[in-house]
Order: C-alpha cells, then structure tokens, then sequence
C-alpha cells in the first residue's frame, strides 16, 4: 500500500495496525507534517469533530477499539472534510508499543475512559500506575494531558496519580476545550450528571529524553510526528 492508498481509505474508513505496519511510519498517515495530538477511546468521533476544526494546522489521532464505533467516527470526520484527523481501529497499547514515537505529541486527550469499577478488573483501567510515566514519555516538553470523567471515584485516582507522579503540574482546563464535547459527555449534560475534568501539563525537567534531543524537538516543535 502506499500513501495514495491510505489517504482515501483514511477519509471514511478507520486505518488498522496492518495499514500502519505495511506504511511503517505513523507520520505517513496525515498529508503533511504537524504537532499531533492523541485521542485515546475517541468514540464516535464528536470531540475530535469539534477540536480538530478548531485548529487544522494540528493534525489529531483518534484511537478507538471498537470496529463499529470507529467507522462511525472515521466516516462523520470524512463527511465534515477534515482533513488533519485520522481514526486508527485497535487498542491504544498496540499503537504506543509499536508505532508511536517517544515525544511525539503535544497533547493527550482521553475522555470519560471505562471505569472498569469492579475491583479484580482495576488493571483494565487505562490510567493505573505507571499511566503518568507512560505519558510523560509519549508527550513532548510542556505536553498536556486532558482528562474527563462522570465517575468521581476513578476522578480521584486519576488525579491522585497525577499529583503523585511530580512530572506535572495541575494547570487550567483551556476554555475551547469546554465547548468541544464528546458523544458521552452530550448525554450526560441531558440528564444533569456531575462531569469532573482536569488537565496536567508535563513540567519541563520531565522531559525523559537525551539533551541533544531535547533540543532538536523543541527546534523543530512544529514539524509534527518523527521517528
Ligand atoms: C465510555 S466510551 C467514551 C467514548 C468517547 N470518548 C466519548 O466520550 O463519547 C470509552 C471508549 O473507549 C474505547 N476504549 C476503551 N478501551 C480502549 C483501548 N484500550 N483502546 C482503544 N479504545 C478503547 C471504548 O471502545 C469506548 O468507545
């Protein structure tokens, strides 16, 4: 396959790791380079919708487990003629272990994550111990992490480990994210649930990588995805 073949299979259709694995580099997805910005379990698509069109000079990743929902999202964002997001099908721990490279985003966004309540299923969670690192190696210098939930219990362990972790610092939810609601998030404004939402910026001696590269990424901040 090669980029002609994947760019019009990206406008309607959700990329799937074999996709990623014959391109062999994530950055080939998008038509040009960009600072990136990652949606974990995105959904139908309706943050990414409102936020990418927003700013298209940012190229967004949406990435959503579930086949269905991700043709959902991929076809609505190909219908709105976005051409900065792109819906890749699978579980996120595929696409961080294998195709995303360290210090390649400038924010993470992750909204309304399964609670997973019960407790033999906590390790299910997606923010755990060990998340807040995990983190601080994808993002770049000052990357944000942007957060919400409806279930205050699992609000309160994300910030635990957040505040614990000293890579971040607590800053601000930014006022054009407030607007940009998900699909859950709709619903849960109808019915007057609470919503609990936060954002950690990474602090700037958090940066994990080497100092030679800490200056080439943040000389070339605005050429988006490397390898
Ligand atoms: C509760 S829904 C929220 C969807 C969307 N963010 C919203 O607010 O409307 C959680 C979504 O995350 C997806 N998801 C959960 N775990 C995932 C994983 N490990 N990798 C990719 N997607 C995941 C689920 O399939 C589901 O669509």
């Amino acid at each position: 396959m090669n980029h002609d073949e994947v760019l019009p299979a990206a406008a309607g259709v959700p990329i799937s790791y074999p996709d990623l694995q014959e391109l062999g580099d994530l950055a080939k997805i998008f038509p040009r380079q960009a600072p990136l910005e990652l949606e974990i379990g995105c959904g139908r698509g309706d943050f990414l919708l409102a936020y990418a069109s927003l700013h298209p000079d940012v190229n967004y990743l949406g990435v959503e487990r579930k086949l269905v929902i991700a043709r959902r999202a991929a076809s609505k964002l190909a219908r709105a003629g976005l051409s900065n997001v792109r819906i890749i099908h699978g579980e996120i721990s595929y696409l961080v272990d294998r195709y995303l490279p360290d210090h390649s985003l400038q924010a993470i966004h992750c909204y309304f994550p399964d609670p997973w309540p019960k407790k033999r299923h906590a390790k299910r969670r997606l923010f755990k111990e060990g998340t807040p690192e995990l983190f601080a190696r994808l993002l770049r210098p000052a990357g944000l992490v942007h957060v919400r939930t409806d279930v205050p219990g699992y609000f309160e362990t994300i910030c635990e480990l957040f505040d614990s972790s000293r890579l971040y610092v607590r800053v601000g939810v930014p006022e054009e994210l407030l607007g940009c609601l998900t699909g859950f998030e709709r619903r849960f404004v109808a019915e007057g649930k609470p919503i609990f939402r936060v954002s950690y910026q990474l602090q700037p001696l958090s940066y994990t990588g080497e100092p030679d590269d800490l200056k080439n990424k943040v000389e070339s901040a605005d050429t988006g995805v490397k390898r």
